[in-house]
């Protein structure tokens, strides 16, 4: 684990392996600790780079909104201080899908292939939108707790539920040690991310697009439409598995990883 420099703080980084480097963007209110299934498959293949986004995890906290476009920057960032020049692999998921399709739309000559898992490309309705503000101002005054027991119950599939509750303690644990101020700062910033959906056609780096086939915040239909309007890409459903499938399925995932970035 290191802490890198970036503009205005520092992000807690975890490496593993050497080869090709593969940075892996989690989701929200989430940090490096749901991909630790890729840190362990595919660290010996690839350089598996892991960050907790800016005010997530153990980096340092996060001061102003969290528009998706500064988080994608300090990816940039983080690989200019790792002096990683070459393209690189880059997987994000739900926000971390925001952000990754963000530093295509940014950055794209930094980027070798895009794996998508669990995301969409379009903004928020006005009403989501305005859900997220509201949330927002919910968690600044009360805590996280609510936001959580909301959220946890939409992550994982049932058989997860069922099956491998430490699993989902341990989620629930690093969410309810996300601050606040963080928190609320990134519904602010996905509410105004921008609609990514005319994107899609444009995107040329090899794409890969997986969704947990039980997943209930972006459904296989949803996915499917997605990786249809990427022209090449590629399209994985992930069997017993919710909105985390990285986590819930580590196996499944880390076969379709494997095989894209070989191909
Ligand atoms: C996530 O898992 O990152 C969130 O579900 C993203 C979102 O709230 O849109």
């Amino acid at each position: 684990m290191s802490r890198i420099a970036i503009d205005g703080g520092q992000l807690n980084v975890v490496q593993q392996g050497t080869g090709k480097p593969l940075l892996l963007v989690h989701g929200f209110p989430l940090d490096h600790q749901m991909w630790q299934g890729q840190l362990d498959g595919l660290s010996r293949k690839f350089r598996v780079i892991a960050p907790d986004l800016r005010g997530f995890g153990q980096s340092s906290e996060a001061s102003g909104p969290l528009a998706m476009s500064r988080l994608a920057d300090d990816l940039a960032s983080l690989l200019d201080r790792l002096e990683i020049v070459q393209p690189v692999a880059v997987a994000g998921l739900s926000m971390g899908g925001y952000v990754a399709l963000e530093f295509w739309n940014r950055h794209a000559g930094r980027l070798s292939h895009l794996i998508l898992c669990d995301t969409r490309a379009e903004a928020d309705s006005e009403h989501v939108a305005q859900t997220r503000f509201q949330t927002a101002e919910d968690v600044l005054a009360a805590g996280a707790s609510s936001l959580v027991e909301a959220m946890v119950p939409k992550l994982f599939s049932l058989e997860t539920q069922r099956q491998r509750p430490e699993l989902v303690l341990a989620t629930e644990q690093v969410m309810r040690l996300t601050n606040p101020e963080t928190i609320a700062a990134a519904l602010r910033g996905m509410a105004g991310r921008l609609d990514a959906t005319s994107w899609l056609c444009r995107i040329q780096v090899p794409t890969l697009v997986l969704c947990g086939e039980d997943d209930v915040i972006s459904s296989v239909d949803e996915m499917k439409a997605m990786a249809h309007g990427i022209p090449g890409s590629t399209f994985v459903p992930i069997p017993a598995a919710g909105h985390l499938a990285p986590l819930e399925n580590p196996k499944r995932v880390n076969e379709a990883f494997q095989r894209f970035l070989t191909a």
